[in-house]
């Protein structure tokens, strides 16, 4: 049977009837005013001395969602001009894509999977590019808890997860709610959970906390949960039907053309924008060569704009991609069933594999040819600041880095770097925009909410 595309009666990318419907994205939604033709991008160029203006309204500190979506707003909205540098050699920040050598469309950062709740982001997206509705879901491999062998289910546990891993034939979400009641187990005397092991019992139960959580958390964090904060495991989705999407929010979608296209059409032929690549602010700043500017917004770490005092540095967790391209497949087309598929176990060291290729916003006619790509993930301690790592320590170490920006004069900071918070992108873009919103309505270039008032850990 061919593995591929990852697809239902829907089509591909989409789930199946009745959850497919649930997504408000439409076929085609948004326009990208590029499209299929060239385009030179005249905003875009690595830094020279030569090509900055001697002044600017703003300069801005990172060319990722927040810095962009600053840029465009204060450009579209208030005609200012402003400068972003960017010390790697593309636009995007982590949301980076590009087709690869084979034809194939690839995050440089890890998968990307647009989803929103809030129709003013999903609004403003559709201005930057068309996009295909695409349901997001996740398989599993999980050792069955009667045999032992591997399993490939749903992830978050639905309905079916249960009956395959527990050989329950449970058919409505009521049994489901039941067997879920049966399982869970609660900190003795009504206490709240002391930690991420006690969340997760309260969540669970034990059997699928053992097949599914906790290895998979010791794989992503290096710490059992019951060396974690009680808030890293307790909003662990567990669904009571059989919607298998991954995320729940009304709008899912992906850029027809990626997402680095987004930011090409978003500021790439502003004359109001200028980005400048491979330069990075600290050294910019080291050598005298940044032009005069009234604001700063800054999108980089929050611990590196204060590193001249010698503060502790924040701890973030990081990624590990080992990439592959594999010409021959097992049925020629695919490797495996969907575009991730994760591994609970502690057998295998990775905790997911991606396959690219499924994605509906591939290259034209790439899911009929062979060949594909696949990255392996393994978390890690070192490399590129990913995820910030949830601790008392790491919170009040923010905290006295977030009391100095506070005392900051004509700098804003923005962003998952600057907040020490991991955004989702609908929420990078929500904030920059309230940013925006904040500054029209006060001339201040501050976030209108704390970083943790969005939802994600
Ligand atoms: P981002 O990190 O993108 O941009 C900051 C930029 O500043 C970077 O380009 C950096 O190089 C630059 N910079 C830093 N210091 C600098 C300096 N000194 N000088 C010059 N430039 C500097 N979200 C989602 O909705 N769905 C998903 O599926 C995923 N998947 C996902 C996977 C992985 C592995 C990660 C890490 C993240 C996601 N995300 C996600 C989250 C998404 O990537 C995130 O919301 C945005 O990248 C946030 O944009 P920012 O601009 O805030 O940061």
């Amino acid at each position: 049977m061919a593995r591929g595309p990852f697809a239902s009666s829907e089509g591909i990318g989409r789930a199946r009837e009745p959850w497919s419907a649930l997504n408000r994205a439409l076929a085609n939604d948004g326009v990208d005013a590029i499209g299929d033709g060239a385009s030179a991008l005249s905003s875009f160029a690595t830094y020279e001395e030569t090509n900055v203006r001697a002044s600017y309204d703003v300069v801005i500190v990172g060319a990722g969602l927040s810095g962009c979506v600053i840029a465009e707003r204060l450009s579209r909205e208030l005609g200012k001009r402003a400068l972003v540098v960017e010390r790697r050699a593309h636009v995007g920040g982590n949301c980076y894509d590009y087709v690869d050598e084979h034809g194939i469309r690839a995050s440089k950062y890890g998968a990307h999977l647009f989803h929103t709740k809030h129709e003013r982001v999903w609004e403003y997206v559709k201005r930057f590019s068309e996009w295909i509705p695409f349901d997001h879901r996740v398989r599993g491999v999980v050792a069955s808890a009667e045999t032992g062998e591997s399993k490939l289910v749903p992830i978050p546990p639905t309905m079916d997860t249960v009956n395959a891993l527990f050989g329950t034939t449970i058919s409505s979400e009521e049994e489901m709610e039941a067997w879920y009641k049966s399982e869970r187990v609660f900190p003795a005397d009504g206490a709240e959970p002391a930690n991420g092991e006690e969340a997760a019992l309260m969540r669970v139960g034990p059997r699928l906390y053992e097949a599914i959580f906790k290895h998979y958390t010791k794989k992503q964090w290096d710490k059992y949960p019951n060396e974690l904060d009680a808030s890293v495991l307790m909003r662990l989705p567990c669904r009571t039907s059989t919607d298998d999407r991954y995320f729940s929010d009304p709008w899912q979608a992906l850029p027809k053309r990626g997402y680095t296209r987004i930011f090409e059409n978003m500021i790439g032929n502003d004359p109001n924008v200028d980005v400048r690549f491979d330069a990075d602010f600290f050294e910019l700043k080291r050598l005298g060569k940044l032009p005069k500017y009234d604001l700063l917004v800054y999108t980089g770490q929050i611990d590196s704009y204060y590193a001249a005092l010698g503060m502790p540095k924040l701890e973030y967790r990081s990624l590990r991609f080992e990439e592959e391209y594999i010409e021959d497949t097992e049925d020629g087309l695919f490797f495996q069933e969907a575009m991730v598929v994760n591994y609970t176990g502690a057998d295998v060291p990775f905790t997911r594999i991606v396959e690219y290729k499924h994605v509906p916003n591939q290259p034209e006619g790439r899911h009929e040819k062979p060949g594909t790509l696949i990255a392996r993930e393994y978390s890690s301690a070192e490399g590129e600041p990913y995820y910030p790592v949830p601790n008392p320590e790491n919170r009040a170490l923010y905290e006295r880095y977030a009391e100095l920006a506070a005392k900051e004069q004509g700098v804003a900071f923005v962003g998952r770097l600057a907040s020490y918070k991991y955004f989702n992108m609908d929420e990078a873009i929500l904030n920059a925009l309230e940013v925006f919103d904040n500054f029209v309505e006060t001339g201040a270039l501050e976030p209108k909410r704390a970083p943790s008032a969005f939802g994600s850990a």
